[in-house]
């Protein structure tokens, strides 16, 4: 693990809305080293979608500084990939022209880098399915494909497993290790779930809301692949859980009045 690959510096974002100000984030400071993977988590509404769409250039209007590989980032790009909580696939396309985007497969390159990606998402043999006749977690590894074909900086994913099982959950959890294992694409995952937090990341980064700032950042030190049942692991969950409740009790003593 190198340096730092994303340098995110006294970040704040306000909305202005009609009938008022919403101050989204506050102070946000936080590095993700090269090859990093963190995960982020809070309670709902206390800005992580907010904070992704700033790293992937989706939203420039904000106040601080925000730099990938050195550069300030000026608005999407090829060298961020993105991937929604919803797979988001063309549902007329095949799996490899979805992974292939814009990208014509009749590109030697190109086909080269899709039957890549289809190898290392695991969907050999679905290279012609259409997404209906995909699993909820199949369409998911084919746009976490998708986002990985420009072999982006860095992968950024919005609750990608919330709509899942908690079976599929869990196996997806699996493969998108291997894949950052393969791949060494630094990621940053957003999710409810602190078991899927503490069980990914190199580090945990909580945020809580209104205005939305970092409340504590978790070293998650232990090898992988980890094992959700040892002692260690479930010190570490609890350790963040611990940061989590305190969050929440913030959020309802702050919600109480409304
Ligand atoms: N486009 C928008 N206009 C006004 N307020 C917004 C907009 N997007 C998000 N917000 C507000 O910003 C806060 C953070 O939202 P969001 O980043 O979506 O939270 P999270 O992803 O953690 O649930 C919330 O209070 C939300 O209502
Ligand atoms: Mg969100």
């Amino acid at each position: 693990m190198g340096s730092a690959l994303l340098e995110i510096t006294n970040l704040d974002k306000r909305f202005e809305t009609a009938k008022d100000t919403v101050q989204a984030l506050r102070g946000i400071d936080l590095q993700v080293r090269e090859g990093e993977f963190v995960t982020v988590i809070g309670p709902s509404g206390c800005g992580k979608s907010t904070l992704l769409r700033i790293i992937a250039g989706l939203d420039t209007d904000y106040s601080g500084t925000v730099r990938l590989g050195g550069a300030e980032i000026k608005g999407p790009g090829i060298d961020k990939g993105f991937v929604f909580q919803e797979h988001r696939l063309f549902p007329w396309l095949t799996v490899e022209k979805n992974i292939a985007s814009d990208l014509s497969l009749r590109d030697k390159e190109v086909r080269r880098k899709v039957d890549e990606l289809i190898e290392l998402v695991k969907l050999k043999g679905f290279e012609k399915a259409y997404p209906r006749e995909l699993s909820g977690g199949m369409a998911q590894r084919v746009s976490i494909a998708r986002a990985l074909l420009r072999n982006p900086k860095i992968l950024l994913l919005d609750e990608p497993f919330g709509a899942l099982d908690a079976f599929t959950r869990a196996h997806m959890q699996d493969a998108l290790l291997e894949i950052w294992r393969t791949n060494k694409t630094t990621m940053i995952l957003v999710t409810h779930d602190i078991d899927e937090a503490v069980f990914l990341a190199n580090r945990v980064v909580i945020l809580k809301p209104r205005p939305g700032e970092i409340r504590a950042v978790v070293n998650v030190d232990l090898p992988y692949p980890r094992k959700k049942a040892t002692s260690s692991f479930q010190e570490l969950r609890l350790n963040v859980l611990n940061q989590f409740e305190k969050v929440e009790e913030l959020a309802l003593t702050d919600g109480a009045g409304i």
